[in-house]
C-alpha cells in the first residue's frame, strides 16, 4: 500500500493546562482568568470549573505512561503562565517551573518530543486587573515569560507555540462567551487584537534569544476553512475568497476570521479590508511594531475541527434550517467534514507558504464505559481516520504537513461547556480520575506503529 505520511511525521495528541492540570492556585500559583471567570454565574455548563479537572498535576507521571502505551511521538502541551509567574510577572513560582521540567524529562524518557505552548487562554488574572491584553505594555510582560519558560526548558524544548487560537481568546473580550467575559468597543478591540500581535512577535524573539539553532517557532490560529462546492478552479477560488475575508467587523465577531492573525505574522502587514475599516484606530507604532510581529517563524500550526461549504459567489452553504437536516454532527453540534484537512492545509500553504503542523483536530462524543470498562468510541475512530485520508491527499500532492496532534490526550475540562465535552483518546472518570485508554487510543496506537500505511487504503 502507498506510504503518505513520512516517517519522521510527528503523530501526537494535545492537551491544555487549565483544561487538565488542576488551578494552578492549588500549588503555589496564581489564579487564571479563567478561574475568576468560572466564579460567575451561568458562564460555564454547571458552573463546572477546571480546579481539579483531571488532576495531572499529581497524575503527571501516570499520563506519560500512558501516552507511551499509546506510542506518541509528540505531545502538545500548554505552560500555565501564572503557575510559573503568579503574578504574571517578577517573582517565579519555582515548584511551577519544576513541574514542567520533570514533564519534559519523562517525555524525553519516553522518547516523546514536547511542543509546548507559552499560551493556552489562563492569562494572568493579576496582569488582567492592570489591563490585561489591553496595556499597552503586555507584550513586554509576555515577552518576559516566555523568556523565563525557554530559559528553563529551552535546553530540551525545541519546539514552541506562541499563542493558542488567538481568535477564541480574543473574542472572550468580544462576545464574552470565553474568560475573561468581557463585552468591549470596537477601538478597544482593535487595539487589544494589535498587542495580541505583538505579543507573539515579542515571544518569538524571546524564544530565538533563549533557544539555540535547533529552536523552532509559530503560532496556532483556528484555520478556518472553506470547501470548495466542486472540483472546479472557479468554486476553488470563491473558497479561497472566503478563506481570506473579514466578514463581521463588529466587535463580538472580529477576531472570527484568518487574516487578521495570519497577514501581520506571516505577511508583515494587515490586510487592506481590516485597515480600511479600522485603521484609524491602531497605535502611531503600528508600522515599526509590524516588524517586530512578523519575526520570522519556522512552521504554521492549524487547529481544524470542520469547514463551511461555500458556493461559486464565495457564500457560505448551509446557513438555513434546511439545508442542514441530516447534516452529520458531532456531540458538540460541529459539523463532521473530512475535507476540511485538505482544502485547510492547501490554502495555507499556498498563502503563506511555511510549513504546517495540524495542532489540533478531534471530536467529542458521549463516552462512556460498557460493564466491562470498555469505552468503544467508534465515532472517534470513524471521525480521525477520515479527517487523517484527506490530509494524506494533501501530503500525497506535496503540502508539507510535519505532524497531526489529536485534540485531545484525555477528556477534559471543555472550557464553557465544562466535563459535557469529551474529546479524549483516554476517558477520564472525574470522581475518580481513573484514566482508561478508549478504543480510539488503541487504534491510533495502531496508526502510528505503521506510520499510517493503513489511512492511504481510504484515499
Ligand atoms: C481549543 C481547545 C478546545 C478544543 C475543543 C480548541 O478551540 O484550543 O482548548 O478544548 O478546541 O473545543
Amino acid at each position: 500500500m502507498e506510504r503518505c505520511f513520512p516517517d519522521d511525521f510527528l503523530w501526537g495528541a494535545a492537551t491544555s493546562a487549565y483544561q487538565i492540570e488542576g488551578s494552578p492556585v492549588r500549588h503555589g500559583g496564581g489564579p487564571s482568568v479563567w478561574d475568576t471567570f468560572c466564579t460567575l454565574p451561568g458562564r460555564t455548563w454547571r458552573g463546572q470549573d477546571g480546579y481539579h479537572a483531571c488532576e495531572h498535576y499529581e497524575l503527571m507521571d501516570e499520563d506519560v505512561k500512558l501516552m507511551k502505551e499509546i506510542g506518541l511521538r509528540s505531545y502538545r502541551f500548554s505552560i500555565s503562565w501564572p503557575r510559573v509567574l503568579p503574578e504574571g510577572r517578577g517573582m517565579v513560582n519555582h515548584q511551577g517551573l519544576d513541574f514542567y521540567s520533570r514533564l519534559v524529562d519523562r517525555l524525553l524518557e519516553a522518547g516523546i518530543e514536547p511542543l509546548v505552548t507559552l499560551f493556552h487562554w489562563d492569562y494572568p488574572h493579576e496582569l488582567f486587573l492592570s489591563g490585561g491584553w489591553m496595556n499597552p505594555d503586555s507584550p513586554l510582560w509576555f515577552r518576559d515569560y516566555t523568556a523565563t519558560a525557554v530559559q528553563a526548558l529551552g535546553d530540551r524544548v525545541k519546539k514552541w507555540i506562541t499563542l493558542n487560537e488567538p481568535q477564541c481568546f480574543v473574542n472572550g473580550h468580544g462576545n464574552g462567551y470565553h474568560a475573561p467575559g468581557l463585552t468591549l468597543d470596537a477601538v478597544s478591540m482593535v487595539r487589544l487584537i494589535h498587542h495580541v500581535l505583538l505579543s507573539h512577535g515579542r515571544a518569538v524573539q524571546a524564544v530565538r534569544d533563549a533557544g539555540d539553532a535547533e529552536t523552532e517557532v509559530g503560532f496556532a490560529p483556528v484555520g478556518i476553512t472553506a470547501i470548495p462546492q466542486d472540483g472546479t478552479t472557479e468554486a476553488r477560488e470563491a473558497a479561497w475568497r472566503y478563506m481570506e475575508t473579514i466578514h463581521d467587523f463588529e466587535p463580538e465577531k472580529l477576531a472570527w476570521n484568518n487574516s487578521l492573525w495570519m497577514d501581520p505574522v506571516l505577511t508583515g502587514s494587515y490586510p487592506k479590508q481590516y485597515f480600511d475599516h479600522y485603521g484609524r484606530y491602531l497605535p502611531d507604532s503600528f508600522e515599526d511594531d509590524l516588524g517586530v510581529i512578523s519575526e520570522p517563524t519556522d512552521f504554521l500550526g492549524l487547529n481544524i475541527y470542520h469547514g463551511q461549504q461555500v458556493d461559486l459567489q464565495g457564500n457560505a452553504v448551509g446557513e438555513d434550517a434546511t439545508s442542514r437536516i441530516g447534516e452529520p454532527i458531532t456531540a458538540c453540534n460541529w459539523p463532521v467534514t473530512p475535507e476540511a484537512l485538505y482544502w485547510g492545509p492547501k490554502y495555507f500553504f499556498q498563502r503563506y507558504n511555511k510549513p504546517i503542523y495540524i495542532t489540533e483536530n478531534g471530536i467529542s462524543c458521549r463516552d462512556f464505559p460498557d460493564s466491562n470498562g470498555v469505552i468503544n468510541d467508534v465515532q472517534r475512530i470513524t471521525y480521525t481516520e477520515d479527517y487523517l485520508a484527506q490530509l494524506a491527499r494533501g501530503i500525497r500532492e506535496g503540502i508539507p504537513v510535519k505532524g497531526y496532534y489529536h485534540w485531545s490526550l484525555m477528556d477534559n475540562f471543555e472550557w464553557s461547556e465544562g466535563y459535557r465535552e469529551r474529546f479524549g483518546l483516554i476517558y477520564v472518570d472525574f470522581k475518580t480520575r481513573r484514566r482508561i485508554i478508549k478504543e480510539s487510543g488503541r487504534w491510533y496506537r495502531s496508526v502510528i506503529s505503521q506510520r499510517g500505511a493503513q489511512i492511504t487504503g481510504k484515499l
